[in-house]
């Protein structure tokens, strides 16, 4: 009987044991990756004396033979290599493209001649925002805080305005107006927060390229308006810097899964939708000016 028990326990300390991992994660995000596994006792030198087989509910998804230095991955994980070097080490993890990941229980087996073990490690998939919350909103709310203080503009201009009749500039203001609203109210339901894709990218860019349309706009209400001024023109100026801030921010994040310069887009929107705001001020405080001139461009 001691016999029997010694040999039962010279086996189970033959075992090949592990780094016990119970989980990683990945998000849309990573390109590859790696489901780790870590085998503490590999002893041999010889890659042909190992063996490893990856699991995935139940069905072999990989097989690496040492005897043959050959890879075999199943057909729905063509992507899934392990590095045979590093297997020498004990490194037995399972690199994959992330269109093969399939979230779910992976069972690591390594085989030593005669000793073997194996391991399982649970792939989860977390669903993480493009930008943060914070941003999100921001990014949003900017560019319609700045076409709603457009329009508060066109009307202070259309209320001062005594003639039935607009004329021709006033209705092509309108027009892209109604045009640039549509546009980015588009672009914000594409970009609605969600995981990074093409969809919000290009939502993104619906919302920060026509706000280039605004400073067209901005110019034509102020030219309708009033004379130029040095003022209305610093206002202009600031504008264009908003936009160009907002365009640099936009090309670095557009196409970063992890974006870094949202803080440069947002500001750029801010500094837009501030220019607009000035543009309101000072349109209210020189109504009495626009009154005369709208009407004598109206004769
Ligand atoms: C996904 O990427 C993150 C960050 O680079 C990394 O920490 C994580 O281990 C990756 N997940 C997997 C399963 O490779
Ligand atoms: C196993 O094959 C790879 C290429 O598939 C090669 O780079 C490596 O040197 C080979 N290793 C051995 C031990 O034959
Ligand atoms: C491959 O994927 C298909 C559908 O996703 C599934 O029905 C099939 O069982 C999978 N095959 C293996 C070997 O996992």
């Amino acid at each position: 009987a001691l016999l029997i028990i010694l040999g039962i326990c010279s086996i189970c300390s033959a075992q090949i044991t592990f780094n016990v991992i119970k989980s990683v994660e990945y998000t849309v995000c990573n390109e590859t990756l790696v489901i780790p596994c870590f085998a503490t006792n590999v002893e041999t030198k010889q890659l042909a004396e190992l063996y490893v087989k990856w699991k995935f509910k139940g069905k072999d998804i990989f097989i690496f033979d040492g005897s043959r230095n050959q890879s075999t991955p199943s057909s729905n994980f063509t992507s899934a290599e392990i590095t045979p070097e590093e297997l020498l080490r004990g490194i037995a993890s399972l690199k994959m493209k992330k269109k093969d990941a399939v979230p779910g229980n992976y069972t690591c087996e390594v085989t030593e001649l005669s000793r073997e073990g194996e391991t399982t490690i649970q792939l989860k998939y977390r669903v993480v925002s493009w930008f943060f919350q914070k941003e999100n909103i921001l990014i949003i709310i900017f560019p319609i805080l700045a076409i709603l203080l457009f329009w508060g503009q066109f009307g202070v201009l259309i209320l001062n305005s005594k003639s039935s009749r607009m004329n021709q500039e006033t209705i092509s203001v309108l027009v892209a107006g109604l045009f640039l609203t549509m546009v980015v109210i588009v672009g914000a339901i594409l970009f609605a927060p969600g995981e990074y894709s093409t969809k919000n990218a290009s939502g993104l860019g619906l919302i920060v390229i026509p706000m280039v349309i605004l400073q067209v706009l901005q110019y034509f209400v102020f030219k309708t308006s009033f004379e130029m001024n040095y003022f209305a023109i610093a206002i202009l100026i600031l504008q264009v810097l908003g936009f160009v801030l907002a365009v640099v921010g936009f090309s670095l994040c557009v196409s970063e899964c992890v974006p870094v310069q949202g803080p440069l887009l947002i500001s750029g929107l801010g500094i837009i939708a501030l220019a607009e705001l000035l543009g309101l001020v000072y349109m209210k405080f020189v109504e009495n000016k626009i009154k005369t001139i709208v009407f004598s461009n109206n004769k």
